[in-house]
């Protein structure tokens, strides 16, 4: 039997002024078919998955979708609204959900009419509760988004494309913000739904589970699809080498024996809005030539740690010392003058202010400098000749220095903050979730630059739910589970993994 297809894409090309984005690119897509987009970051893959959902509008080539009947129909190109209606559905790389109502509220947001919606409150939750035990993915529906981890999230949008009846569901980085575990979780639902006949296509830069859980990998490079190949037989030597036309060099440890402690926590308790974001009682050594690498997953206590140490959030009880001198007040700029340079976890909602230029964010925590204003007048050939030579030195790539930093793709995006953050030489460095979302190339450059700053005496504080990047990075380990902060005596995956469970070994 051949099998059906529901979808094909034919030669779209999309251009962003003098961006080539996506360069004549078709794909096809066949029911219950599990496709992985894959490239490196700036590739184009969002660019092309959005429009097939109609966010943008190609500058050429079209689009058909299976009918009811089976036969491919042509999609109104540029209309969500068309894109829905022929059962696309799409989570995107970034949060779209309103983070003061409840989970319920957002999954049911813009697909029923607000009269309906009060109406149909009751039928509503039935249908999530089904959707939730098909998919195995569940949520709290009733606590407002914006107290959920990023991992529940991550769930509640998937319910919500779900929800929608979808027979192609898009997943931009679904995984992402999750932990492996959660990630194999979703991937064995998506595998469930899709033997009943959906057809997925996700992005991802995790090879080890596009290896595991796709059918089919399709990779673009610098716009343009370079290949495709069935999963069974790929590796992932095969697939990096047609991402990025080359092998990626390992990253080289020097050895070093740490130095003087930067950064002491005393007995730290944090009173956050939840116990997710709460510490209490933590003690922590960092030294200079150190990365000292927190384990955990998302949610036991890692934003409040991230938050004290970045000025973001009050300590309730203990002391925090930075060369021997006690902190006193909270705030960012008191941080960033004691030398802490802060890569944070949400690049976009922290890291960047996305309708500002490149430029202007390369040099956002350095408005009192001298070199980049006078009398509270910016200098602005100064400021683009900075950005310039950071965006080459850090191999900052997309539409310049001049265009909103919103338009930078994800990894294009912490190269910058990256750039921000090094080159002011720090003496500790908050790296919080540094790899998240990056193909591979921009993560090695990352645990480069990290490694190189540890050789040059900075304190390092890696905080990943990542272990292998934990495992390869730090010199010693804690790690954070509940509020609680534990050395580690272990590099044992197995025990580190139940210690990050909670259960003790
Ligand atoms: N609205 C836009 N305006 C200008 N340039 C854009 C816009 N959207 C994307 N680009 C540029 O188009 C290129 C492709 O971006 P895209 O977001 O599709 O990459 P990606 O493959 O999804 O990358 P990542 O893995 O980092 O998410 C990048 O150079 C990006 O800077
Ligand atoms: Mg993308």
């Amino acid at each position: 039997m051949i099998a059906d297809k529901v979808l094909s894409l034919e030669g779209l090309s999309k251009r962003f002024g003098s961006v080539v984005a996506n360069d004549n690119v078709s794909l096809e897509l066949y029911r219950g078919e599990i496709l992985a987009l894959l490239g490196e970051n700036g590739a184009g893959k969002t660019t092309l998955m959005n429009m097939l959902f109609g966010h943008y509008l190609p500058d050429s080539g079209s689009v058909h979708v299976a009918g009811e009947k089976g036969a491919l129909r042509p999609l109104a190109l540029g209309h969500p609204q068309a894109a829905l209606e022929a059962g696309i559905g799409m989570v995107h790389q970034h949060f779209t959900l309103a983070e003061n109502l409840s989970a319920f509220d957002n999954i049911l947001l813009g697909s029923e009419p607000l009269s309906r919606l009060r109406r149909d409150r009751s039928t509503g939750r039935a249908k999530i509760d089904q959707i939730m035990s098909d998919s195995g993915l569940r949520a709290d529906l009733d606590i407002p988004v914006g107290r959920m981890s990023v991992g529940e999230r991550q769930r509640v949008e998937i319910l919500k494309a779900l929800y929608r009846d979808v027979s192609i569901l898009v997943l931009d980085e679904p995984t992402a913000v999750l932990t492996p575990q959660e990630a194999d979780t979703l991937f064995e639902n998506i595998g469930a739904m899709a033997k009943d006949g959906l057809s997925v296509i996700f992005i991802s830069h995790k090879l080890r589970e596009v290896l595991a859980f796709s059918h089919r990998i399709a990779v673009l490079r610098h716009g343009t699809k370079v290949g495709e190949i069935a999963s069974a037989d790929a590796t992932e030597r095969t697939i990096a080498r047609m991402m990025v036309g080359a092998e990626t060099p390992e990253t080289k440890r020097e050895s070093h024996e740490p130095g003087a402690p930067v950064l002491r926590l005393e007995n730290v308790s944090v009173a956050g809005r939840s116990r997710r974001d709460s510490l209490s009682d933590a003690d922590l050594t960092v030294r200079r030539h150190e990365i000292l690498g927190v384990a955990g997953v998302s949610g036991n206590g890692q934003s409040a740690l991230a938050g004290i140490i970045s000025g973001l959030m009050p300590l309730s009880k203990g002391a925090m010392v930075i060369d021997n001198a006690t902190i006193n007040g909270h705030d960012p700029l008191t941080m960033i003058r004691a030398g802490v340079g802060r890569i944070p976890e949400d690049r976009h909602h922290d890291g960047i202010v996305g309708s500002m230029s490149v430029a202007e964010n390369m040099v956002i925590e350095r408005l009192d400098d001298p070199e980049i204003q006078t009398r509270g007048l910016l200098k602005r050939d100064a400021i683009q000749a900075h950005a310039e030579k950071l965006a080459r030195d850090y191999d900052v790539r997309g539409p310049g220095v001049e265009a909103n930093a919103r338009l930078l793709s994800g990894g294009n995006i912490q190269k910058m903050i990256l750039a921000r953050v090094f080159e002011r030489s720090p003496k500790l460095i908050l790296a919080n979730q540094p790899t998240r979302g990056l193909d591979m190339g921009a993560a090695a450059e990352v645990a480069r630059r990290l490694l190189e700053a540890r050789s040059r005496g900075a304190a390092i504080i890696l905080i990943s739910e990542d272990l292998d990047e934990i495992l390869s990075l730090s010199d010693r380990i804690m790690v954070i589970h509940d509020g609680e902060l534990v050395e580690a005596d272990t590099r044992d995956r197995e025990t580190l993994g139940l210690m990050m469970a909670g259960e003790a070994a």
